[in-house]
């Protein structure tokens, strides 16, 4: 009889039958050549302090990074992107820029140990400000023109000390260019750039600002970080850093801007990078606490969104973890 005839015309389960053929028509794995841990570097000498909020991450004292930085190695993560966190604030930041402060050392220390290890320096003033913004302030709001000479100060430090890679977060406009020939005029030409180019104002900074110490002291930062409704604009401002001479261009957060993520790729031929942030890792971790989800599933699908997203590198506080997964 015709009904009993298979009129499926589609079989799509053919190639999800065995573990074997899904791995040979899956679309997209995960690198740890391409994470990047963030690393927060504490003053002090022999911390490793634990994060609350940010469940297996620790702030650690620069005698306390080789260790860490070698076990991020052997699990193959490619790269390591330092926050400093200091206890000597003042109205200018004037720690983030000091040749003596607490990345230049840092860089030193993983540099003198591991020379070939890829080491990003994050440059913001937040963590370093009395205020907690990151800029100097003018009439109560963030003076972008005065703020741009002291991030390329910061960034020409990090840099002699041994960055690979500067990456300016701080959402100035012109930030880009201004470290750019800076790092120039000092003959730091090899010095790549990774720009937060589309980085918004959002809720999920929160245990980062825990971690680092660095929540503004009144307001918010919806004056200079973007507006999360927004895209069209996000394609604007990477293509200001494209042409301010960005070599790597950032999307930030990841997960709930998966959509800006794959605009870039198809746009741009620049390698993208996605920050994977501290609120998304901490929403994981709670809910795997809890019971609620599976978190070594979770985690590797949330980085494998990301990169089908588009995204060639992932910064993600789970890269050693996820690193360790992958290679059982
Ligand atoms: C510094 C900076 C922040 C993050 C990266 N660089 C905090 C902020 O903008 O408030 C957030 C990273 C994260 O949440 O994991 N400006």
């Amino acid at each position: 009889m015709l009904e009993e005839k298979a009129r499926v015309v589609a079989r799509s389960r053919r190639l999800r039958r065995s573990e074997q053929i899904r791995a040979l028509v899956r679309e997209t794995s995960l690198d740890p050549s391409k994470f990047v841990a963030p690393v927060f570097v504490t003053e002090g000498s022999g911390i490793v302090e634990p994060i609350e909020s940010m469940p297996g991450i620790n702030r650690y004292a620069v005698d306390r990074l080789a260790n860490y930085v070698a076990r991020l190695r052997d699990a193959g993560v490619g790269s390591v992107l330092l926050f400093g966190i200091t206890g000597s604030k003042d109205e200018a930041g004037s720690q983030a820029y000091s040749p003596t402060g607490i990345v230049p050392r840092a860089v030193a220390e993983i540099k003198g140990r591991f020379p070939d290890e890829v080491v990003m320096a994050d440059v913001c003033l937040c963590e370093y400000t009395s205020h907690g913004h990151c800029g100097v302030l003018a009439a109560g709001s963030v003076d972008n023109d005065r703020t741009l000479p002291l991030l390329s100060r910061a960034a020409v430090e990090y840099a002699k000390a041994g960055a690979d890679v500067v990456a300016p977060s701080a959402m100035m406009d012109g930030q880009v260019g201004a470290i750019r020939i800076a790092l120039d005029s000092e003959g730091l030409r090899d010095t790549v750039i990774m720009g937060y180019s589309a980085k918004y104002a959002s809720s999920f900074y929160g245990p980062f600002r825990d971690a680092a110490g660095s929540s503004p002291s009144f307001g918010d930062r919806r004056g200079y970080q973007m507006d999360p409704p927004n895209s069209r604009e996000a394609m604007r401002e990477l293509s200001n850093d494209a042409q301010e001479g960005a070599d790597i261009l950032m999307v930030k957060p990841a997960l709930a801007y998966l959509d800006v993520l794959s605009k870039a790729r198809s746009r741009f031929n620049l390698p993208i990078a996605a920050y994977n942030v501290s609120g998304e890792y901490a929403m994981v971790k709670a809910a795997a606490a809890q019971g609620w989800i599976d978190e070594r599933r979770a985690t590797l699908e949330v980085l494998t969104s990301i990169k089908r997203a588009g995204a060639d590198i992932i910064i993600t506080y789970s890269a050693e973890q996820a690193a360790n997964w992958l290679a059982e």
